[in-house]
């Protein structure tokens, strides 16, 4: 049982496996009519993660990268006054929710949409289109530990807290919101080597190693590379100093405000580390993770 956003306040929502694949009930209603009714265009641009794999980050610098000339980043920029995910929307948590059918015309293009849809999932239309998927995976341990810390943070107080123990067992059993995370990760990973022009593979722990790096790899990627004049104004650096961690979360939109959808902000911000796991997590449990991780990436030529 996982708690959901609803109407300014959590519920508690059961998991439902559905292609192989976990999801609460409401984002599996918005995964089917997403299926049935979502129609990629060629110049979309779709951001895929697993919950707590850097979704926020990656919405805010694609966001800025894609609009680079239309908002100024030193002033004004809606990343001051709306949380990342008010500008990037979700497909089946927000757009195609609740049964709804959106009315997406008046979106101007390229437009830019988010999922946590696994692969084998994905409306038709993406995979038959030229749309473009930035996937961001992040290492097992700490997407474990993130996603346990949010979802005790959102728990309703009856529901009592989940133990660290009952969180881990399920997450290595591959139940979680998207789950098996390593199916999620691997299936993106695959289709990434296939089809190198319609996935870009990237990782949260290489992105906070050298984001300087991945933000021109994404750029180029999106077919919007970085000129030289860009370069040498230092807009790879003010992008994402603007999008870093420090930045987004001390702002006062992020620190006090709420989501249309009614979620305070605040949430999708702790500590945006790397290695955080190694507080939290016993050896065992290092252990197990990583041999079931290396099991099953084993010959895939993915280290995570
Ligand atoms: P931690 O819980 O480890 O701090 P998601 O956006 O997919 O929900 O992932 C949330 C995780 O990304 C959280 O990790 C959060 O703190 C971190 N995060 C949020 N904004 C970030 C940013 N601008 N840069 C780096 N990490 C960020």
């Amino acid at each position: 049982i996982f708690s959901l956003p609803k109407e300014n306040g959590w519920v508690a929502s059961y998991l439902y496996k559905y292609q192989g694949f976990w999801h609460p009930v409401r984002h599996l209603q918005g995964i089917i009519t997403c299926q049935r009714h979502f129609r990629a265009q060629d110049s979309d641009v779709i951001l895929i993660t697993t919950p707590k794999s850097g979704t926020t980050w990656l919405k805010a610098i694609v966001f800025t990268l894609m609009n680079r000339t239309k908002y100024s980043i030193a002033q004004d920029h809606p990343l001051l006054s709306k949380n990342p995910h008010d500008l990037v929307p979700f497909l089946e948590q927000t757009l195609y929710v609740d049964n709804q059918i959106p009315d997406l015309s008046s979106m101007n293009s390229p437009r830019l949409f988010a999922t946590h849809i696994p692969f084998t999932s994905i409306p038709k239309s993406v995979q038959d289109s030229r749309c473009k998927l930035v996937y961001l995976c992040r290492n097992p341990k700490d997407t474990f530990v993130s996603m346990w810390q949010f979802s005790n943070k959102l728990r309703p107080k009856e529901m009592g807290s989940h133990s660290l123990g009952e969180a881990f067992d399920m997450f290595c059993r591959g139940v979680s919101i998207a789950g098996p995370f390593l199916d999620h990760v691997l299936d993106y990973w695959k289709e990434s080597r296939e089809s190198p022009h319609k996935v870009l593979f990237l990782k949260y722990d290489d992105m906070k190693e050298n984001p300087t790096v991945n933000l021109r790899r994404i750029a180029e990627f999106l077919e919007c590379p970085f000129s030289n004049e860009e370069e040498e104004s230092g807009m790879v650096e003010e992008i994402l100093k603007l999008c870093s961690f420090g930045n987004l979360s001390n702002l006062e939109i992020n620190r006090t405000g709420k989501l249309s959808s009614g979620e305070e902000n605040k949430v999708f911000f702790r500590q945006g580390k790397v290695g955080d796991w190694k507080n939290h997590l016993t050896i065992e449990m290092v252990e197990k993770l990583d041999q079931i991780t290396e099991q099953k990436l084993c010959g895939s030529g993915l280290v995570l």
